[in-house]
């Protein structure tokens, strides 16, 4: 994914500062992911109450979702550290012991993009998941020997955007599993408002529900959009952000009406003319657009399934009635 605004995946310096700021600190201030929220409060209430680390804890969904906002969230509710690394920084096992040697009884280890952990790592990860403790082997040839390394029980909070790549294994040694889901206009318009706050900006019920309809219900985009609209607000001197504003911000930064972006509308209009709308496979479909058929499924199919833009047959993938409206592509009836 590469179209500029809509690129859920990138932050620039000046967003990753003030994300900081956007950044809930408590399930409570959480929008969203109720039933998630719902689980997730009982596990670290029980683990509270047991005085245990709490459960290894995986959360894959698309990127922008709020992922890493939700592990700074469980460790401020368990009341520990965390330690945060991802998967491509951890090149060799001593990478993962030096991390693994910095925690305290309790603490989380927030691994990011946990799918693109080294083979060699990972397998180091499965005793100290497991039973923690890692075997190192220490010196080299004829002087090398095994040394046997406990570790203080802790929490890993593994995050992916890519659930299916993760191998069997590891998603084995998680004992909660999350997935998380894009979220609806009326959560993104509670996280605009409240971002518009903490930027200390007005902005009308109408203008947050316009920015969250074209958010690709993504919080990452909602608030990306929030800081767009806000200097267009700022040089053309309106006090409020409102309806007109947003639709005449977005419409110059081409956000498309509907939020999609350039992946959206190419899957949209592969299976338009290709395929007369479909019914196609998920894998002649990944092929002809040119992404795998993984990013497909986890990144893309879930928010046009939401939007009700694709629907899911026995015979495969299907563009609805309300997509070919939007795509303003007329729709022939007799060839369902
Ligand atoms: N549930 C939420 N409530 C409020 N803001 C959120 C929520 N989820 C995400 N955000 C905002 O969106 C931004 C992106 O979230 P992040 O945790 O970095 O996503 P991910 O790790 O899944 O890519 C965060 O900086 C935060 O400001
Ligand atoms: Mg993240």
């Amino acid at each position: 994914m590469s179209d500029g605004i809509l690129d859920q995946t990138s932050l620039n310096p000046d967003e990753e500062q003030s994300d900081l700021n956007l950044r809930p600190n408590t399930l409570k201030q959480y929008i969203g992911q109720a039933e998630l929220k719902e689980r997730l409060q009982v596990y670290i209430q029980a683990a509270k109450q047991r005085e245990e680390a709490l459960d290894h804890t995986l959360l894959y969904g698309p990127p922008g979702l709020g992922k890493t906002t939700l592990a700074l969230v469980i460790a401020t509710e368990l009341g520990v550290n965390i330690k945060t690394t991802t998967g491509p920084v951890i090149e060799k096992q001593g990478d993962l012991l030096a991390v693994l040697n910095e925690l305290q009884p309790g603490d989380v280890l927030f691994i990011d993009e946990i799918h693109r952990l080294p083979k060699t790592v990972e397998e180091m990860l499965y005793s100290a998941m497991e039973d923690f403790y890692v075997d190192i082997i220490v010196g080299e040839g004829e002087n090398s020997r095994p040394v046997h390394f406990p570790l203080p029980p802790f929490t890993l909070i593994g995050a992916t955007t890519r659930g299916g790549m993760l191998s069997q294994p590891l998603r084995d040694r998680f004992g909660i599993v999350e997935h998380m889901n894009y979220y609806n206009q009326q959560e993104l318009s509670e996280i605009i408002l409240r971002s518009a706050g903490v930027f200390g900006i007005e902005i009308e019920k109408s203008g947050a529900a316009e920015l969250a309809r074209r958010s690709h219900g993504t919080p990452r985009i909602a608030n990306r959009l929030l800081r767009r609209v806000r200097d267009f607000a700022m040089v053309k001197n309106y006090d409020s952000i409102d309806l007109s504003l947003v639709d005449f911000a977005l419409g110059l930064l081409k956000i498309d009406r509907s939020g999609l972006d350039q992946v959206d509308l190419k899957i949209l209009n592969t299976m338009i003319e290709n395929y007369d709308g479909g019914p196609v496979g998920i894998k002649t479909l990944a092929a002809n657009v040119g992404e795998e058929v993984d990013t497909i499924e986890s990144m893309y199919e879930p928010y046009l399934l939401q939007i009700g833009y694709l629907k899911r047959t026995p015979r495969g993938r299907m563009v609805t009635m309300k997509a070919y409206d939007h795509l303003q592509i007329a729709y022939d009836k007799e060839r369902r």
